[in-house]
């Protein structure tokens, strides 16, 4: 699959005729909301978990030294929490674009807090996209991160925002969390 995701991210037009869009957030959109939204509401997914899986050479690392940010793996039974965003669909050309390096839009259901659910859209890299570097120890993983940088900053601090962000929305992802605590302990600081 090439790199740039945004020609074939341009033919998922199936939210286009409508008025508003609910787009689910799992990675930076819980803590960096760049664009306009119309309203946001914490939210779930099922059958996905949250992985640093994915190579970033745009945003958080470059070319050479790639940094690693998240995605989501199919995982039976899991639950994935996050933020959604109601948004005009018109915004996926600048989400598009912002998630350009291996990024698929997908229909989804959304799970809201108050026992709704509405369709929307999800941004996934899957293992097929020329990025996508996959598992590695947590240890490893905190590694990578500790001395990539990119454009975006820092990959310690997209590390750092998401694992604060999900503290505040009351929401253990071990994953994550642990990795916060790897990088707490490379860089000789306590953990959160
Ligand atoms: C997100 O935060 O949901 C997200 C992560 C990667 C690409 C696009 C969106």
């Amino acid at each position: 699959m090439s790199l740039n995701t945004i020609e074939i991210n341009r033919l998922m037009d199936r939210f286009d005729s409508h008025a508003s869009v609910w787009l689910f957030g799992y990675g930076s959109l819980i803590f960096k909301a760049d664009f306009p939204f119309i309203e946001r509401r914490p939210a779930s997914i099922q059958g996905w978990s949250r992985r640093f899986w994915q190579g970033s050479h745009d945003h958080r690392g470059t070319e050479h030294a790639p940094g690693r940010v998240v995605t989501l793996v199919p995982d039976e039974g899991a639950t994935c929490h996050g933020m959604a965003y109601l948004v005009t669909p018109e915004e996926f050309a600048h989400l598009d674009h912002r998630e350009k390096n291996g990024y698929l839009r997908l229909a989804t259901e959304i799970a809201f807090e108050d026992g709704s659910a509405a369709e929307g859209i999800v941004y996934i890299a899957t293992h097929e996209n020329a990025a996508f570097l996959g598992p590695a120890s947590e240890r490893d993983i905190a590694r990578q991160i500790a001395t990539a940088q990119g454009p975006s900053g820092p990959n310690s601090e997209y590390l750092l925002a998401l694992a604060r962000a999900l503290r505040e929305l009351g929401k253990h992802d071990e994953h994550v969390h642990a990795i916060e605590r790897h990088l707490a302990e490379l860089i000789g600081q306590a953990s959160p």
